[in-house]
């Protein structure tokens, strides 16, 4: 007689198979097809796309991490600025080629729950919590401090430290950060056409500021402030790159859309590299004009590093006044569209059942998910307005380069698995590109200091407790539902 031995060994691999369960690309990609009138609108057009992108990556990085880099590799910031770019360019690749291939919301924790299983699409998921809900809530942070420089520039008053600033910081509570919060949760509510029209009119505007920095620089552009151009060395190149390396963060955000996007096999790849090429050029013209323009031992690492330049190259005060409205205009894009992205991962988590379902359920007026919205923004503001952020926000490189290398590995992995899968986007130079963009990524996680690291551990022993105490019971894999 046939008997089935279901020993303690037997448990442990069946548990262990259903950890690295993968959900099939086909069934993710009819998910995404079936959903037709019920779920989320495709509105998005390829420009919105690229806005969307463009809107999460410039911001606080250009605004004010150049100032910081500066000091560290002279006028080789440029290539420091180049160099993270090139960084950048592989995980882009291997995101336009998943992106096209597998158009869902939930962007790099889609792709890994297709190429390596839940768990480590869970893992992925969780990181993207901090890429994106921890960086928005710290950009807001940024945005306040903008606020009052633009106020004490033009009115004179700045708010009390009590209302801009959270315990621990000085402050009871930051009610700048608050409000952009709020500001954005009330635009998403509107509807995804209307974000996505004022982002692309803010996106427009930013763009435009950071151009008309680059035409006045360039009008006091003097070659001797080149010289000599690398004064820091090598090593002086790479750590302005790795600092360089925020400013891109980002370029992903289109991924998130794919379920609102009119053609997301066609236009996602586009907008994810039409969004690093515009950023790419639009951020190497700000840094060269800039060290060109003034000696960079002026450019200090003061946050309005941009604002100085023009002040010390034109004479004129009302040059910073300008870039401090281009400032607030670019991280409040920033905190939307970051915002955004956050509320559709959690969206694709929720449809597998790994977060609950209060964050898939879609107004049927308007094919919005309101309560995911509204609970991720006010959980956000509380956490931008109550908790200084200072470590956590370093977490958000950490997470993001990690989530970077899974998606680099997902491409290898579905080339083998699915090469007969329809792709509109190929990754050139393949498997060079995703393998370098894996090492690309884990080298600049260990260029990060041992506490993000201590952060970064807490924060995945944190998401393993939650996966195990709610998700792994209730996945739809698992479940069948
Ligand atoms: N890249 C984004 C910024 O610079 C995070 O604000």
């Amino acid at each position: 007689m046939h008997t089935t031995r279901s020993g303690p060994g037997t448990v442990a691999r069946t548990r262990r198979s259903q950890l690295f369960r993968l959900k099939p690309v086909d069934a993710i990609v009819a998910q995404h097809e079936e959903d037709g009138g019920h779920g989320l609108r495709r509105s998005m057009s390829l420009w919105q796309l690229t806005a969307l992108s463009i809107g999460a990556t410039l911001g606080t990085g250009i605004f004010v991490i150049l100032g910081e880099a500066v000091p560290l590799a002279g006028p080789a910031v440029v290539l420091g600025f180049v160099l993270a770019a090139v960084t950048a360019l592989f995980s882009a690749l291997s995101y336009a080629e998943l992106a096209g291939s597998i158009p869902v919301s939930g962007s790099s924790y889609s792709y890994t729950y297709a190429t390596m299983g839940e768990l480590v699409a869970w893992v992925c998921g969780w990181c993207l919590m901090l890429e994106y809900g921890v960086s928005v809530a710290a950009v807001a942070v940024g945005w306040g401090a903008y606020i009052d420089d633009l106020a004490s520039n033009t009115v004179g008053a700045v708010l009390p430290a009590a209302l801009s600033a959270p315990p621990g910081d000085g402050g009871v509570v930051n009610i700048p950060a608050i409000v952009v919060v709020l500001l954005a949760m009330a635009l998403l509510l509107r509807g995804t056409s209307e974000s996505a029209r004022v982002n692309a009119a803010m996106v427009v505007l930013k763009v435009g500021v950071l151009l008309f920095f680059c035409a006045v620089a360039f009008t006091a552009f003097r070659a001797g402030n080149l010289a000599p151009f690398v004064p820091m060395g090598l090593a002086g190149v790479t750590a302005a790159a790795s600092q360089a390396f925020f400013s891109y963060i980002g370029f992903d955000a289109a991924s998130t859309a794919g379920d609102e996007a009119r053609d997301a096999r066609r236009d996602l790849p586009r907008a994810i590299m039409l969004s690093l090429l515009v950023v790419t050029v639009v951020y190497c013209l700000v840094a060269l004009s800039a060290v060109g323009a003034v000696p960079w031992q002026q450019i200090s690492g003061s946050d309005a590093a941009l604002a100085d330049v023009l002040s010390l190259a034109t004479g004129q005060t009302w040059t910073a006044v300008l870039l401090s409205i281009g400032a607030v205009v670019a991280i409040a894009s920033v905190v939307l569209t970051v915002l955004y992205g956050q509320t559709r991962i959690l969206y694709a988590m929720s449809r597998d059942g790994l977060v609950p379902p209060v964050f898939s359920k879609v107004s049927a007026r308007r094919r919005i998910p309101v309560a995911n919205t509204v609970i991720v923004s006010v959980l956000i503001a509380l956490l931008a307005g109550l908790v200084p952020l200072g470590e956590l926000a370093n977490a958000t490189s950490i997470g993001t380069l990690f989530a970077f290398a899974l998606v680099n590995v997902g491409v290898v992995i579905l080339r083998r698995t699915r090469p007969d899968l329809p792709r509109t986007f190929r990754t050139p130079l393949y498997p060079v590109t995703p393998v370098l963009g894996v090492l690309f990524c884990v080298l600049l996680m260990f260029g990060l200091g041992a506490s993000t690291w201590v952060v970064f551990v807490g924060w995945m022993l944190l998401g393993l407790a939650v996966y195990l105490g709610y998700g792994y019971r209730r996945s739809a894999l698992r479940t069948g539902a």
